[in-house]
């Protein structure tokens, strides 16, 4: 139970204890809905007997007055009305119950997804996303399954109880070995398939994530795919994957059903023998009536009690995998909170970029040796239109990555205004526009792509227009059948890699950035429109900064400084001439 403090928030824990109380009192009334029972045949076959029943002998009175027929009436009406209220009372709960498993569900996939989008850039990096898909779909439900596995748990633990005292107080001796029969027969069953169930669970959460994996891989390299005709290949692994996660729910399956098979030929033997005992000792079959009858409707009830204890045991074994990984999400996820919490305190009001620098900036992806920037410094002024050059692999999207504020540099320091970027990093996050290497679209309009994150009704259709006209993409965008609102596909299928690209940059510029980052932004374009695309950025230049990463030398021509990167190493720095001069090998490739 201790497991599900960071999983349960404090109302849900508080329902929970409000539903176990309920299950109390449901076990309760269960008692007595099986008492009454032997109490009704015995009040059928000899009325004038009732005190023999101990808990009904205060009725013997009363009863005393009244003839058979109306005895029976009376008590069949009371015994209707009792199973109707009884039911209704667990509806009631059930109802009660399902709410409470729901809002957990919520809960968690809620809170999950959000502190993975708080979470740092890093862990995208790290992990795959088809870990992040299955624990948001399936492992909060598994969890949930948890849950709701020990929450059956104690329900039947109380009525078990409750149905324990209840023969305890009619035999001693025989309730006590029939019990002992049943919870040996459970735990046997029980020890015997703990592990394998618990690896199983395992095994299906794998494979679950190994199959999203599989769908988002097949999918996304779909044109490679079909050309190099393996879909075979893809079919057979993702059949084998699904296989694996269904064998084992199979398997729990087929255990959920064993016990009940066991506990009900015991049942029954158990049942037959105090019968035979009772003839061997030759105690006559009236006076044990009322009792066999207690022990009859007791044990069909105890047989589905213990099943369900067993299975859901079982269950909880299985599931145990999905409260363990939730729990290290949730673990995880706090860290790296309580990390943005410190950062947002210092908030500086009228906050104003003059600089932006770099010192002595190192980093390695975590795990790597390899030192991807090495002993970077810059500064770049506000106002001032920077390009980033260098051979591909040279850490130039790294080093966006980190102006970005994106990833942390291993050693040295990045600073706003002399002050750490991360102090400032939502203010600083307000001014930037980037356009990164590999742009991402989603299947939506237009205009809910530039204004990305926004709803329909909030976006300014006059800035979509502005930044189409700034990214040339006006004209195309005319022509399109429903103009803004025309819908470009998943990841933007519908457009060709330079449209993709200038709509990467008119969603950069539809906030009116103060700072541009491009990161190879126009690589796909042909060189007219490239131009025409730099010449109007210039020109809304005056007070923006532009920092690009390029290749061909018309885009970084004009540049005020250029950096030149290799191998993680600030090689040289300069105006276009100049490097031109002392780097004649590189500059004069293009
Ligand atoms: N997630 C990562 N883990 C480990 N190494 C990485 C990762 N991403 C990039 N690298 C390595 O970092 C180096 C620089 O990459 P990058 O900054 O993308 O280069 P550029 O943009 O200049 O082509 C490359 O050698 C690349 O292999
Ligand atoms: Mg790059």
């Amino acid at each position: 139970m201790k497991n599900l403090k960071k999983i349960v928030n404090k109302k849900n824990t508080y329902f929970l204890i409000l539903l176990i109380i309920g299950l109390i009192i449901g076990g309760f009334l269960e008692m007595v809905g099986i008492g009454i029972l032997p109490a009704f045949v015995l009040l059928i076959a000899r009325p004038n007997q009732i005190n023999e029943i101990p808990y009904l002998s205060f009725l013997e009175n009363f009863l005393s007055n009244l003839d058979k027929s109306d005895i029976i009436l009376i008590f069949s009406i009371l015994l209707i009305a009792f199973f109707t209220i009884k039911n209704i009372y667990f509806i009631l709960l059930t109802y009660f119950e399902s709410n409470i498993l729901k809002s957990i569900t919520l809960n968690n996939s809620t809170n999950l997804f959000k502190g993975y989008l708080r979470s740092p850039y890093l862990m995208f990096i790290e992990k795959n996303p088809s870990v992040f898909i299955r624990n948001l779909v399936e492992t909060t439900e598994h969890v949930t399954s948890y849950i709701r596995s020990s929450i059956l748990i104690i329900k039947e633990v109380i009525v078990v109880i409750f149905l324990f005292t209840l023969l305890l107080f009619s035999d001693f001796q025989v309730t006590i070995a029939i019990f002992s029969l049943l919870i040996v027969i459970s735990s046997v069953f029980y020890l015997t398939v703990k592990k394998q169930v618990k690896k199983r669970g395992e095994i299906s959460q794998n494979s679950r994530s190994d199959q999203i994996k599989l769908i988002n891989q097949s999918i996304g390299s779909i044109k490679y795919l079909k050309i190099s005709h393996n879909e075979e290949f893809f079919i057979k692994k993702f059949n084998n994957m699904l296989d694996s996660v269904l064998k084992q729910g199979v398997f729990i399956e087929i255990l959920g059903r064993t016990p009940k098979l066991f506990l009900e030929v015991l049942a029954i033997s158990s049942l037959l023998m105090v019968v035979g005992f009772f003839i061997y000792f030759d105690r006559s079959i009236n006076d044990m009536l009322p009792f066999l009858t207690l022990l009859a409707v007791s044990v069909i009830r105890l047989v589905p009690s213990f099943n369900l204890i067993t299975t859901n045991l079982t269950s909880c074994n299985f599931n145990f995998v999905a409260v363990k990984i939730l729990q290290e999400e949730f673990e995880y996820i706090k860290k790296n909170n309580e990390k943005l919490i410190e950062y947002s305190k210092t908030n500086i009001e009228n906050f104003k970029t003059k600089e932006l620098s770099l010192n002595n900036v190192c980093f390695y992806y975590p795990g790597y040796k390899q030192s991807i920037l090495k002993n970077i410094s810059m500064k770049i002024e506000i106002g001032k239109t920077i390009a980033i050059v260098g051979p591909s692999g040279a850490g130039k999207s790294t080093l966006i990555d980190i102006l970005l504020g994106l990833l942390e540099p291993t050693s040295g320091e990045i600073k706003i205004n002399d002050k750490p970027i991360a102090e400032n990093l939502k203010l600083w996050h307000k001014q930037i526009g980037f356009v990164p290497q590999d742009i991402y679209l989603n299947d939506d309009t237009i205009k809910s792509n530039i204004a990305f994150g926004q709803n329909e009704n909030e976006i300014d259709e006059n800035k979509v227009y502005e930044a189409l006209r700034l990214s040339k993409l006006d004209e195309f965008v005319n022509k399109l059948p429903n103009n803004i609102s025309t819908f470009i596909g998943n990841r933007g299928v519908k457009l060709s890699g330079g449209q993709l690209q200038r709509l990467g940059i008119a969603r950069s510029l539809y906030k009116n950035p103060k700072v541009l980052l491009m990161d190879e932004a126009t690589s796909s374009l042909d060189y007219e429109t490239e131009n025409e695309i730099i010449q109007s950025i210039n020109n809304i230049k005056k007070n923006k900064t532009v920092i690009v990463i390029a290749h061909r030398q018309s885009t970084i021509r004009n540049s005020d400084i250029i950096y030149y990167l290799r191998e993680g190493e600030l090689i040289d720095q300069g105006n276009f001439e100049d490097l031109k001069k002392r780097n004649e090998k590189f500059f004069s490739q293009k």
